[in-house]
């Protein structure tokens, strides 16, 4: 999707946006989405600022109501977010101890992974996550069908760094020190990854249980 900064630019001011937040929504929709480039663009802040604050700072910018308001209308989702429950932000906040209090009384022992990717059983995601599947190179290491040949087979429940959403786009971001797997995707825009990965998640042959995207 292709959005024209100015537009861009006019629905933030529809929305009283400020303007640095207005400059960390035009960064965020042309960068392929990353907040935190996007907030160290807006805020000025230092590559060897901290990492965490950027963090930090960028999920709540992500979160607020009026950004949030703006990335709706490109029906962009929170993609943190979507296992909360609807309501909005506010009552997801309001109702954040408690859920947190929950899980943890229930599974003590597992560990949580979060669902990240906003396209998982999303049939448009999936088709485009195919496409480019095929056209970048997966299918010349991992097999037409992911089912592996020259690298590791993608439809099994084996998985060398774990098979979460988060872990799986950190290899392909390239960002796992240990991976054999080449550092050539760094620059694939977040939204891409995560089609791919969905695609991914179609061709899925192992133990349903162990599903944990
Ligand atoms: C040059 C070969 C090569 C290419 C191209 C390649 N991979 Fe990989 N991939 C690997 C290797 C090797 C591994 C094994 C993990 C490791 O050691 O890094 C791997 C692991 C994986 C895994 C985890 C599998 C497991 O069992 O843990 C996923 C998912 C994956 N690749 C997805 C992709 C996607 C998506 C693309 C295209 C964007 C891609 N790969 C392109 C070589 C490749």
């Amino acid at each position: 999707m292709s959005i024209n900064p100015k537009q861009l630019t006019d629905i933030c001011s529809v929305h009283g946006l400020t303007e640095k937040q207005t400059q960390f929504v035009v960064a965020y929709m042309g960068n392929g989405r990353n907040a935190s480039a996007a907030y160290r663009t807006a805020y000025n802040v230092r590559r060897n600022g901290s990492a965490n604050v950027v963090t930090v700072e960028s999920s709540k910018l992500l979160r607020h109501p009026k950004i949030r308001a703006v990335l709706d209308e490109f029906g962009i989702p929170l993609a943190a977010a979507r296992a909360s429950a609807p309501g909005g932000n506010r009552a997801q906040e309001r109702q954040e101890p408690n859920a947190a209090a929950k899980q943890s009384d229930a599974a003590p022992s597992e560990p949580t992974f979060k669902k990240l990717n906003p396209f998982t059983g999303k049939e448009d995601g999936i088709a485009a996550g195919k496409i480019l599947y095929n056209q970048i190179g997966c299918q010349g290491c991992h097999g037409g069908g992911g089912g592996g040949g020259m690298a590791a087979s993608l439809i099994d429940d084996s998985w060398k760094f774990g098979s979460d959403d988060e872990t799986l786009y950190k290899l392909i971001k390239g960002q796992i020190p240990e991976q054999t797997m080449p550092v050539v995707y760094s620059s694939l825009p977040d939204e891409q990854v995560w089609q791919i990965l969905a695609y991914i998640r179609t061709l899925y042959k192992g133990d349903p249980s162990k599903i944990n995207w």
